[in-house]
């Protein structure tokens, strides 16, 4: 739609590179909140919706790039429960975007074996965005590379508050008492029980907050900021940021090797 305004094509990732990041440990699970489309298009005259087109194929882009490098997972923070306060033609646009990406690489995805899920409450979703969304979790369920998980009408408040709410009502019917919840029980009752933790959160735009993604699934996890705004967001930042990932030394509370690190 905008492409004529748009010329831009980036180079394939660099090779050498990409060797050298696959020799080490690659993050199984990359999460990412894609901020900064509304000030990309702004920067450059456009409707803000612009910005929102461009950062789909931004989307296309990191998620072979992800795949060539071995992550397990992808998630993709696409819509808050809280964007529904946007102007309604942006809400619009933004629910058509899912549909408009499947419909132009669902089957690029299913050529590159990758899974696609969904985490957020289908049921405010409207219709068209909910069916292309289906269409793709089901035609994509029986691949094996990455998992594409798309965080959609998400907020992390809300699963956090039903996993409780479940807990609750398992407790009420004598299943289990207060002194049985463990952590594992809220984990499991998140929409992100089957899948690892986030080992690296990227936010683009310069922002350095979480919005209400993930709170309970990041508190190991390592983040990672960039003033880039998403739609500029190419694979030397998604390697600039893996490699800076290789460099850290994660403790989970503790100490590494000798203790003195
Ligand atoms: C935040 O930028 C971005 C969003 C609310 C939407 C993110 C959606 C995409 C990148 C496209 C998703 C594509 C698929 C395939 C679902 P912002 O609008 O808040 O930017 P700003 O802070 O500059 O205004």
């Amino acid at each position: 739609m905008f492409d004529k305004l748009l010329k831009r094509k980036e180079p394939p990732a660099d090779a050498g590179r990409l060797s050298a990041i696959l020799e080490e440990e690659v993050p199984a699970h990359i999460a990412i909140i894609m901020d900064g489309n509304g000030r990309w298009a702004k920067m450059r005259g456009l409707p803000r919706i612009a910005g929102h087109h461009e950062g789909m194929k931004t989307v296309r882009k990191i998620t072979r790039l992800a795949n060539q490098l071995g992550v397990e997972v992808l998630t993709l923070y696409a819509f808050s429960t809280e964007n529904w306060k946007r102007p309604k033609t942006e809400v619009d646009f933004l629910m058509r975007l899912p549909e408009e990406f499947l419909s132009s690489y669902l089957p690029e995805l299913v050529e590159e074996n990758v899974r696609v899920t969904m985490m957020g409450s289908e049921d405010s979703l409207p219709p068209h965005t909910r069916n292309a969304v289906r269409k793709a979790i089901d035609e994509t369920q029986d691949n094996t590379g990455l998992v594409l998980n798309f965080a959609l009408n998400y907020g992390s408040r809300a699963e956090i508050t039903d996993a409780v709410r479940e807990l609750a009502v398992r407790v009420a019917s004598g299943e289990l008492t207060p002194a049985d919840i463990t952590e594992d029980h809220i984990s499991d009752g998140l929409m992100t029980h089957s899948l690892p933790e986030p080992d690296l959160l990227i936010r683009t735009s310069g922002e350095e907050r979480l919005s209400n993604f993930m709170l309970w699934q990041l508190a190991y996890t390592e983040f990672w900021f960039t003033k880039t705004l998403w739609p500029d967001f190419s694979s030397d930042c998604l390697m600039d940021a893996v490699e800076d990932y290789q460099r850290r030394s994660r403790r989970y509370g503790g100490l590494k090797g000798d203790g003195m690190t």
